[in-house]
């Protein structure tokens, strides 16, 4: 397994992920809006073969340069993925290119109430908490939280990941800092 940040030929096979996994689905469009925006942010999590069997979709949200923040548009893990970190390893990479590349100060997200596994991430592994409560946030009625995750221990960690270096950790390789392959969209 490996972790790497999202190249453009990458966002077809998210959307494919994102339609197997969530029904909160979006054009592809919307995808390119967020890899040609901030190309730094999105990750993906692929097998020994090059399949895409992870996602997290990001963005910084552009209303607040006093208080930058990024916001997680979208997450998702095949089914017979699950369980080994995956969405973890995608989630803190996201994060500290947050911070490195945007100066972000926390994160944010929507979850739906019932999303018992998505809960569990985001409060007991990442240690986000529940900012408010969105009535009928989702097209079916669904309430969501509101979640964010104060990002300063990135910041303060900033300056030990200034080099790119693969580490191995529970067999899953991931790159220790992000300024990794950001031209990847203007290349390509
Ligand atoms: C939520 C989701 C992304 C988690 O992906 P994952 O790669 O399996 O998560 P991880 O392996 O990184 O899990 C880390 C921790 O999260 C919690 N967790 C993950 N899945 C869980 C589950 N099914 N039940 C309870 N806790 C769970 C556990 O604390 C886990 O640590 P542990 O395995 O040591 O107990 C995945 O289940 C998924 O794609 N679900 C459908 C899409 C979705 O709901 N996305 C989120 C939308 S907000």
């Amino acid at each position: 397994m490996n972790i790497r940040c999202a190249r453009p030929n990458d966002l077809m096979n998210m959307q494919h992920c994102n339609l197997l996994c969530l029904p909160e689905n979006y054009q592809m469009k919307y995808y390119f809006y967020h890899g040609l925006s901030w190309p730094q942010l999105s990750y993906v999590a692929e097998d020994d073969k090059g399949r895409i069997v992870g996602y997290v979709l990001a963005k910084m949200e552009e209303d607040s340069e006093d208080n930058p923040h990024g916001h997680i548009t979208s997450l998702a893990v095949k089914r017979s993925y699950r369980r080994l970190g995956l969405a973890q390893k995608l989630m803190e990479q996201a994060a500290r290119a947050m911070v490195e590349c945007f100066q972000a100060k926390y994160v944010s997200l929507h979850v739906r109430k019932s999303n018992r596994a998505a809960l569990n991430l985001y409060m007991n592994t990442l240690h986000f908490t529940i900012s408010e409560i969105e009535p009928k946030y989702y097209a079916d009625g669904e309430d969501a939280y509101a979640m964010r995750r104060e990002l300063k221990s990135f910041e303060e960690s900033k300056s030990d990941n200034n080099s790119v270096t693969a580490t191995e950790n529970n067999g899953i390789t991931t790159a220790s800092a992000v300024n990794v392959n950001t031209n990847a969209f203007l290349s390509n």
